[in-house]
């Protein structure tokens, strides 16, 4: 483990996997491509996510450094994202179906499209690669560029690949690649009795 990577451990108050005290997202990436065998076990984990009446409501489109589908998505990044997305050799559109079988909307496809990119996220982890999830990029436009079809949305954009020396990126950039990932308490997220009232058993 290199310093950045025990600086992002998880300072956990309960003993967790490993998977998940070591999960981070990071901004340095490494522009070594990612083996198809490992892009593969990785999408087949988000596969297996739990949904709403089975509906797996995710799908993803996978864009390679050089490719059109990565220009295409590169570009819609806001400024900030392009700053340090640019290095990732992936970048991912997930994609959920916002509609059931019988063509109504399915109110919790965004849950469960959520789901499969935190599983994905752990599988990716398991293979020694980091992906880092995107909010901030044009939703209308990379659906216009890439042609998704009208009853799927667009959530989130996410990078994978290996980690990168955080020292090549924009310095405005660097504070946060070496900061500790703090979280709130438990005791404020987990209630027993009623909302609001730390659980019991913390
Ligand atoms: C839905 C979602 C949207 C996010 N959007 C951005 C983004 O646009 N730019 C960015 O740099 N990080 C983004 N992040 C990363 C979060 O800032 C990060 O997950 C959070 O600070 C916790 O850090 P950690 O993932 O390293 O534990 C996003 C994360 C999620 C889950």
């Amino acid at each position: 483990m290199n310093t950045i990577e025990t600086i992002k451990q998880a300072a956990a108050d309960y003993t967790i996997h490993p998977l998940v005290a070591s999960r981070w997202s990071p901004r340095a990436y490494s522009p070594k491509p990612i083996e198809s065998a490992k892009l593969q076990r990785i999408f087949e984990a988000a596969r297996w996510a739990a949904s709403a009446n089975n509906l797996q409501p995710w799908h993803f489109l996978v864009g390679f450094k050089g490719d059109e589908v990565y220009t295409k998505i590169f570009s819609t990044l806001v400024e900030f994202n392009q700053l340090w997305a640019t290095n990732a050799p992936v970048l991912v559109l997930a994609i959920g179906k916002t509609t059931n079988p019988k063509g109504e909307r399915n109110k919790i496809f965004s849950y469960d499209l959520g789901q499969s990119v935190s599983t994905l996220s752990l599988q990716a982890m398991h293979e020694g690669l980091y992906t880092h999830q995107m909010g901030g990029f044009n939703v209308a436009e990379a659906a216009k560029l890439l042609e998704i079809p009208a009853d799927f949305e667009i959530q989130v954009a996410f990078t994978i690949g290996y980690l990168g020396e955080a020292e090549l990126l924009h310095p405005n950039l660097l504070k946060l690649e070496t900061s500790p990932r703090i979280r709130r308490p438990i005791a404020e997220s987990v209630f027993t009795g009623s909302f609001g009232h730390a659980a019991d058993f913390l």
